[in-house]
């Protein structure tokens, strides 16, 4: 049996740029990422990432995780009430949507998840008029539901994004993530 260990190494996040396209794309066909993207692969539409990193702006906008200047995974930092493909649908203003996926198999486990999602969310909350940050796990991705409720994620209940992809919808509220800071 092996038991993963904490790792030690500090993780950083940077805006995402053109050039990340190709890993971007790499990180895109990794069966643990097919897998939280999809419970269809066989129908699963491809992004553009190219069209993707050119689009960004402060309503979208990717970021890369780097552990010792290496590429391991990538975020999503969204304005769901304000994003143009209007993806969320009807959504109250003043929120903010992440996604996370490591890309590197051999990055999985180790608390780099752990230490991207705390950069992301202090960097969402100190936008002083965020009141809650939500995500959208598949409701068939058991393991992330688990990573999300750990970090003080609270299950909302199941909405369908896509018109295929059966989620479940988590939020994570300023005073919850403010109480987890004070007592980490
Ligand atoms: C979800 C995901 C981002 C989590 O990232 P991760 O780096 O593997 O997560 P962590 O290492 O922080 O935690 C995962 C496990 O490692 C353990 N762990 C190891 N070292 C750890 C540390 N230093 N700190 C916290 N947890 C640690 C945790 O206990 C946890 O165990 P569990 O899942 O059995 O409860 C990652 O699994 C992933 O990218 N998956 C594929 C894409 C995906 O599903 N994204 C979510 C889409 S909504």
């Amino acid at each position: 049996m092996s038991l993963s260990r904490p790792d030690l190494s500090v993780v950083r996040l940077r805006p995402a740029v053109a050039a990340d396209a190709a890993i971007m794309m790499r990180w895109d066909k990794a069966p643990h990422v097919v897998a939280c993207l999809t419970d269809d692969p066989d129908h699963h539409e491809a992004a553009d990432w190219d069209e993707e990193l050119a689009a960004q702006s402060d309503v979208f906008s990717y970021f890369i995780a780097e552990v010792d200047g290496r590429p391991i995974g990538a975020m999503l930092d969204i304005d769901p009430a304000g994003e143009p493909n209007g993806y969320w649908g009807e959504i109250e203003p003043n929120l903010r949507a992440l996604d996370i996926w490591i890309g590197e198999a051999d990055a999985l486990n180790r608390g780099h998840g752990t230490q991207m999602m705390t950069l992301a969310l202090d960097a969402c909350f100190a936008r002083p008029l965020v009141e809650a940050v939500v995500i959208d796990p598949l409701n068939s991705n058991a393991q992330a539901h688990r990573f999300y409720q750990r970090l003080g994620f609270r299950p909302e209940g199941r909405r369908v994004f896509n018109g295929t992809d059966d989620c479940l919808v988590h939020r994570l509220t300023r005073a919850d993530w403010a109480a987890r800071r004070a007592g980490a």
